[in-house]
């Protein structure tokens, strides 16, 4: 599906593990948004058409891609993907032109789940809330995925909450 491209899982994640509410985030942190960029930028980016639509315009200086089963959708400035395959073909051929060897997935629920098994890294922002919400993010199954990097982050101006930048590789 992805050979020689590295897939990274890029996520905000409250204690409850809920990731959004009615198609947004169930939490305003302008210091994870700036973090998310930083993480994200010049990669090619994997999104469900749901997250797609939860965005004010698509994401600058990354090439979108957008997965959808609507032949009949229209995303400006994004590639169009019926497939998780397809996905990873675009982002491969992406990743190769802009010279990077990853290509990050940025949500929702369903793409996380379908690619947890194939991913090589976790970029977690751990929000230090327990918001209600209608959309999770799958268990980290700690005999699978090792923690190798942690940073807390007080709470900002702009944060609703303070929150813990954490990484995680495979164990084995
Ligand atoms: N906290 C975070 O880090 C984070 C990250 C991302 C999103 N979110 C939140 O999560 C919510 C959106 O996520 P979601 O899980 O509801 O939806 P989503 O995963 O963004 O989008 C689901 C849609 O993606 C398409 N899709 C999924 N798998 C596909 C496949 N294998 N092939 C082709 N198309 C496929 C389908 O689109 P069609 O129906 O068009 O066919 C499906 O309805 C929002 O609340 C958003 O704010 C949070």
């Amino acid at each position: 599906m992805r050979s020689g491209l590295k897939v990274v899982l890029v996520a905000a994640v409250g204690e409850n593990g809920i990731i959004g509410r009615d198609g947004q985030l169930p939490w305003r942190l302008k210091s994870d948004l700036q973090h998310f960029k930083k993480v994200t930028l010049n990669r090619p980016v994997i999104m469900g058409r749901k997250t797609f639509e939860s965005l004010p315009k698509p994401l600058k200086n990354r090439t979108n891609i957008v997965l959808t089963r609507d032949l009949g959708l229209v995303a400006p400035g994004c590639v169009l993907a019926t497939s998780m395959d397809a996905a990873f073909g675009f982002a491969r051929e992406d990743a190769q032109q802009r010279g990077v060897d990853e290509v990050m997935i940025i949500g929702g629920s369903d793409i996380f789940t379908d690619t947890m098994a194939v991913a090589d890294r976790l970029e977690i922002t751990r929000v230090h809330a327990a918001p209600e919400g209608d959309v999770r993010f799958p268990a980290i199954d700690p005999t699978v995925w090792r923690e190798s990097y942690r940073q807390w982050r007080p709470r900002g101006p702009d944060d609703d909450t303070d929150f813990t930048i954490l990484t995680y590789e495979r164990a084995g």
